[in-house]
């Protein structure tokens, strides 16, 4: 990331920085990796560490199935409408391992009366469907469809939707989310081979400074359990701030594909990793163009992956199977590849429109009880079914 700042902040750090009232600023350092990762530093009129009152931990996460067997998956989860009450009820975890979550998420609230934070892990909210806001201490966020908002662990925040469709796909990771390695330089600037760059990072734009004071509930994830904290101010209490470390957005829309004269493998369209996965966007874009190319992908043996993924827009919806808001996961130890018969019906196509989002794991990915709700028991036969031809030919890696 690169280096940001919002609001008042004193000239040098750790100096006196004084309130109106001639009382001190709270300053804190928030740091990761210990004091080695990036960190910002954040100016709050009340001090972040008086709690109101300390409520009883509330159970909270997914169970996973146990004897699931290897095989590919679909979990068709295009027609299942809100997925809970409110934002964290409604989080559904589908697969998951000690790396990551992935889950799905359509609250019937459209709006949080409560203030969260994830103090295990970063998560990346992918805006399938949906309009509003990321108010969190950072400032405010606009987001709306195709964007993926990067929220890094223990920044405190809520969203506001507007009415209408809300579905979020949500990863969760055990480790920091970043911008991919090889596409930086050393200073980490976004090289020139990226497929984006800081400039279609939309950081916080609009500082809130909330000086109230009440009942502030925030809910913080950690170990299985929600934890319920209630403060006296509101945790919106800063003046300014400045760092590298703040949730931003990025637009699925703003990643520029990298196409070639073959078939292009799955890196290319990696936007984001962290340890032991990666994040890829596939995107509407130009297919091979040497005169003999192959636009489908051909068959492969992921040895040591498990592949993840999300449907979001295209023209797969007529296929059989699957629809807008699938996620398969073809896991490592069995090879995938194109349905019978579209090898050849794909040669001679010039582009695709389709949207997808794809999570590989380098560990394996347990499905969930919730995830076995959605589970396609068709899919694993779809490849020797001849009537599933023209299923997902072209776009999937
Ligand atoms: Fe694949």
């Amino acid at each position: 990331m690169y280096y940001h700042r919002l609001g008042t902040i004193p000239a040098k750090r750790h100096t006196q920085f004084r309130q109106p009232d001639g009382s001190l600023y709270k300053e804190e350092v928030v740091s990761s990796e210990g004091f080695s990762g990036i960190y910002s530093i954040l100016y709050h009129i009340n001090p972040p560490t008086r709690i109101k009152t300390l409520k009883e931990p509330v159970p909270y996460g997914p169970k996973v199935v146990r004897d699931y067997a290897l095989r590919q998956t679909h979990l068709n989860t295009s027609k299942v409408g809100d997925t809970g009450n409110d934002y964290l009820d409604a989080r559904k975890v589908l697969l998951t391992n000690a790396d990551c979550s992935i889950s799905i998420c359509s609250p019937r609230e459209r709006k949080m009366n409560y203030f969260y934070k994830n103090a295990e892990g970063d998560e990346v909210l992918y805006v399938h469907d949906g309009k509003g806001v990321l108010i969190s201490q950072f400032g405010k966020i606009e987001i709306g469809k195709g964007d993926y908002i990067v929220i890094p662990r223990t920044v405190i925040y809520k969203l506001d939707f507007e009415g209408g469709p809300l579905r979020l796909l949500i990863i969760e990771s055990a480790s920091p989310v970043e911008t991919v390695k090889r596409y930086r330089n050393q200073l980490g600037q976004l090289l020139e081979h990226s497929p984006y760059c800081e400039r279609d990072i939309r950081p916080p734009s609009e500082l809130v400074t909330d000086n109230s004071k009440g009942e502030f509930l925030m809910k913080i994830k950690k170990q299985s359990f929600l934890h319920h904290y209630v403060y006296d101010h509101s945790p919106l209490d800063l003046v300014g701030w400045d760092g590298f470390l703040w949730p931003y957005a990025f637009s699925i829309n703003d990643f520029e594909p990298i196409t070639g004269r073959v078939h292009q493998p799955p890196p290319v369209h990696q936007t984001f990793q962290g340890k032991n996965f990666v994040i890829c966007s596939f995107v509407p874009r130009l297919f091979d163009y040497h005169p003999l190319s192959i636009p489908a992908p051909y068959n492969h043996s992921n040895i040591d992956s498990d592949e993840v993924l999300y449907y979001a827009e295209g023209n797969f919806m007529s296929r059989r199977g699957i629809e807008r808001g699938s996620f398969t996961l073809h896991p490592g130890g069995l090879p995938h590849g194109p349905h019978p018969g579209t090898v050849e019906k794909s040669i001679g196509a010039k582009e695709t429109h389709e949207l997808a989002v794809m999570i590989d794991t380098f560990r394996p990915l347990h499905l969930t009880t919730d995830g076995l709700e959605f589970n396609d028991p068709k899919y694993p036969m779809s490849w020797t079914d001849e009537r599933a031809e023209g299923f997902n030919e072209v776009n999937s890696p």
